[in-house]
């Protein structure tokens, strides 16, 4: 069972490969959902409620309101963040630290489904989840609008039909997360306030890069490997995909496949990589084959873990981009206050990413302290 997921998410990866990365020229408007326009004006529209939402709530209501938070993988550093602040946040807004259970969805849908089942049993006054799979969403929802609990989605983005769902059935259903496109369009923006002459490294018109994505189900992961490259087109630079592969978010995987890269590729002069864990383990690959970032490569992540940040200071990394897990993690719970209150939410909370270099990489990692 596991072994048909694990085939079945690598024929993805491939098809995926071959539509967004190295094969980007031409196929952007198949990658590029019908309801971008909606989304974007529903990011826009719902700033001020998640803003509003900020304000700290009477503690005394929430001691004994139970809050069930299913995260995709604990080992993954970006929910980490996430999660740890979810709960700091909630505890400062009045609930009781054992009435917040957050449970490992391991990377597998099944096991995460079992959690929700759980919560449901238990009848825990709110859902927050991180889904293994977005595709799983409608799943998710029937499940758990079903048992009447009202259900904060976060991180993983459900597709537009999903959503749309929502507010048709004027279900207690939201998603906060940021548009992954800003993410991608950073990165590639980062590249490109470089100057071609400085990125063009051997001079042939043309820039030689390579791709390490997420996991490829997750619009995040789509989103940055198709964007960061729009913006360097944009921008009326060439491309040139020498590799693009799957990282699945993970240090370890990225650093051996960046190994790989370099040793088949070594006219590679940019490496996009969808997160910063996976760019810290570009990092060890780049430092491994005598390569100095700044020099004679650029290395670009996204999160802005407090370790890239110091490798944007030193250098030793081009940029990143912020994903505002503090931002997120807060409007995560103050959707979750509002339904417990009977408030009601937007179905769609949006907020910024902010683009990272070693102007303004101090001052990230100081907000962070
Ligand atoms: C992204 C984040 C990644 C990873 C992923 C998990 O937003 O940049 O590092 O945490 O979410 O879905
Ligand atoms: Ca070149």
């Amino acid at each position: 069972m596991k072994k048909k997921l694990v085939s079945l998410l690598t024929v993805t990866a491939m098809t995926f490969s071959m539509l967004v990365g190295c094969g980007s020229e031409g196929s952007a408007e198949t990658t590029q959902p019908a309801t971008t326009d909606t989304q974007t004006t529903q990011t826009t529209e719902t700033t001020d409620t998640a803003q509003t939402a900020e304000q700290p709530a009477a503690t005394s209501d929430f001691a004994d309101k139970k809050v069930g938070v299913c995260i995709y993988q604990f080992s993954d550093n970006f929910m980490t963040l996430f999660r740890n602040e979810m709960e700091n946040y909630l505890i400062s807004q009045g609930f009781s630290k054992e009435n917040i259970t957050i449970v490992d969805g391991a990377n597998d849908q099944a096991t995460q489904t079992n959690q929700i089942q759980n919560f449901i049993t238990q009848g825990v006054d709110v859902l927050v989840i991180n889904p293994v799979n977005s595709s799983s969403a409608a799943t998710i929802t029937d499940l758990v609008v079903d048992a009447g609990i009202p259900l904060v989605y976060i991180n993983r983005e459900p597709d537009a039909d999903e959503e749309a769902r929502w507010a048709d059935n004027n279900w207690n259903v939201t998603y906060v997360g940021c548009d992954a496109r800003q993410s991608g369009t950073y990165q590639g923006e980062i590249i490109v306030d470089l100057g071609q002459d400085k990125v063009d490294l051997n001079g042939d018109g043309k820039i030689q890069y390579i791709m390490i994505e997420g996991d490829p189900e997750n619009v995040d992961a789509q989103y940055r490997t198709e964007f960061s490259i729009k913006a360097l087109e944009d921008a009326g630079w060439t491309v040139d995909c020498l590799d693009d592969e799957v990282g699945n978010w993970d240090q370890a995987t990225a650093q051996q496949l960046v190994a790989n890269a370099l040793s088949a590729h070594p006219e590679t002069e940019v490496v996009f990589c969808n997160n910063d864990a996976m760019a810290l383990g570009a990092l060890q690959s780049i430092d491994a084959a005598g390569r100095k970032v700044g020099e004679d490569i650029y290395l670009v992540g996204v999160d802005a873990l407090s370790e890239a940040l110091e490798d944007v200071i030193a250098g030793t990394m081009t940029g990143t981009v912020f994903n505002d897990h503090i931002s997120q993690s807060h409007s995560a719970a103050d959707a979750a206050i509002n339904y417990i209150k009977g408030d009601g939410n937007d179905h769609y909370i949006g907020c910024d990413y902010v683009k990272v270099t070693s102007d303004n990489a101090q001052q990230i990692l100081d907000s962070l302290k």
